[in-house]
C-alpha cells in the first residue's frame, strides 16, 4: 500500500489534578482522558523524494517542523532509516475539523496518526505500546491519541490503564475561535500561583498536600454512571485559566445554567468548554440556547459524543 487515510479523534479530560512539580520542569498528574466523535482525517502517502510534506486545510496549522506531525514523520526517519530509505519520503494531508490550541489535543492526536501511518506504510509491524513510547517523546498526550477509548494517564500524562469504554454520553464543546489559550503558559502560572502546596515525601516526589482524589470519578466511571461522571468532573488548570480568560468563565456559567447538562469543564488547558448529555437530542437542544444566550460569531459550537477508540484506518490504497 502507498496511502493510508486515518481518523484522529481529539480528546477531553474529564478529570486533571496537578499532583506536583517535576525536576524536568514538567507536572506530575492525574487525568481521565477520553476519546470523542470530533476528528481530523489524516492522509499519509509515500513520495519518491526522500523528504517530508505536509499539508493542512486550515490556515493558522503550520506545515514546518513546529507541527507536531511533521515532527513524528521525522523521528520515523530518524528511528528507522532503513525503511526510510527503502520506501522514501512521506507527504502528509490534515483535514482539521478540530479547534486549533483548543485542549482538545489536536496536534497530539495528528502526530499519534502520523505514527500510526508511517508504520502501516514501511510494514513495521510495530506495537501498540511502541507506538505509545515513540509518541511519549514527542508530547504529553500522545501516548494516549495512539490508544484513545478512557483511560487514567500519570506521569507527565503518558503512562494509561485503560478504564472500561464509556457510551452514550452526549457532548457541546464550546470554543471562542480567536481565542487561545498556551499550555505551558497555563502550567507555568498554575506552579506559580499555587506551587507552594507541594510538599516532598520520603522518595523526595512533589506530592500535593491538599489532593482532589480522582477515586470518585474512576468509581463512576467503571459504573459507566454519566450523572455521577458529570458531578465530579474536575480540572485543576480552571483555577488559572478562568480569573485570567473571562469568556471561558462565562461559557462555564452559561452552560451550569441550563436545564438537561450533567455537567460542565474546562478541557485541558483550555479555552473550551465541554458540557455532557444523557442524550444527543439534549446536546443539541443545548447548542441552540447557548448561541442564543450568547450573540457572538467567534463562538464555536460542535455537538459530538464519547467514542472507544484512538487512531483508526479508514482506507488505504
Ligand atoms: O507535553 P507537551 O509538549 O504537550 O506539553 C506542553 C507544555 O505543557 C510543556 O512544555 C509544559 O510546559 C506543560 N506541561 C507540564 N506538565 C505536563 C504536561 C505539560 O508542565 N504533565
Amino acid at each position: 500500500m502507498r496511502s493510508y487515510s486515518l481518523i484522529a479523534p481529539a480528546k477531553i479530560n474529564l478529570y486533571l489534578e496537578i499532583i506536583g512539580d517535576r525536576p524536568d520542569g514538567y507536572h506530575e498528574l492525574a487525568m481521565i482522558l477520553q476519546s470523542i466523535g470530533l476528528a481530523d482525517q489524516i492522509d499519509v502517502h509515500s513520495i519518491s523524494t526522500d523528504s517530508i510534506r505536509v499539508h493542512c486545510n486550515h490556515p493558522q496549522v503550520p506545515t514546518d517542523k513546529s507541527n507536531l506531525a511533521y515532527r513524528a514523520a521525522e523521528l520515523m526517519v530518524r528511528q528507522f532509516p532503513e525503511a526510510f530509505a527503502k520506501y522514501g519520503g512521506v507527504e502528509i494531508t490534515v483535514n482539521k475539523q478540530i479547534p486549533v490550541a483548543a485542549g482538545l489535543a489536536g496536534g497530539s492526536t495528528n502526530a499519534a496518526a502520523v505514527l500510526v501511518g508511517i508504520d502501516l506504510l514501511w510494514k513495521l509491524g510495530l506495537t501498540q505500546s511502541e507506538l505509545e513510547d515513540l509518541g511519549g517523546t514527542l508530547g504529553s498526550d500522545v501516548p494516549f491519541c495512539v490508544a484513545g477509548g478512557t483511560a487514567i494517564a500519570t506521569g507527565r500524562g503518558e503512562q494509561l490503564s485503560p478504564l472500561p469504554s464509556l457510551d452514550n454520553i452526549y457532548i457541546v464543546l464550546a470554543k471562542y475561535r480567536s481565542l487561545e489559550v498556551s499550555t505551558a503558559w497555563a502550567y507555568k502560572t498554575y506552579r506559580e500561583q499555587f506551587g507552594h502546596s507541594y510538599i516532598r515525601d520520603s522518595d523526595n516526589l512533589a506530592v500535593r498536600a491538599n489532593a482532589v482524589h480522582s477515586g470518585a470519578i474512576v468509581k463512576a466511571v467503571v459504573n459507566k454512571d454519566a450523572g455521577e461522571i458529570a458531578q465530579k468532573l474536575h480540572n485543576d488548570l480552571e483555577r488559572v485559566v478562568l480569573p485570567a480568560y473571562p469568556q471561558v468563565l462565562q461559557l462555564r456559567e452559561v452552560f451550569a445554567n441550563q436545564e438537561g447538562v450533567l455537567g460542565t469543564m474546562m478541557s485541558g488547558s483550555g479555552p473550551t468548554v465541554f458540557a455532557l448529555f444523557e442524550s444527543q437530542q439534549q446536546a443539541e437542544q443545548i447548542k441552540l440556547q447557548v448561541r442564543e444566550a450568547i450573540i457572538d460569531e467567534d463562538l464555536e459550537l460542535f455537538v459530538t459524543r464519547i467514542i472507544t477508540h484512538g487512531i483508526k484506518v479508514v482506507s488505504s490504497v
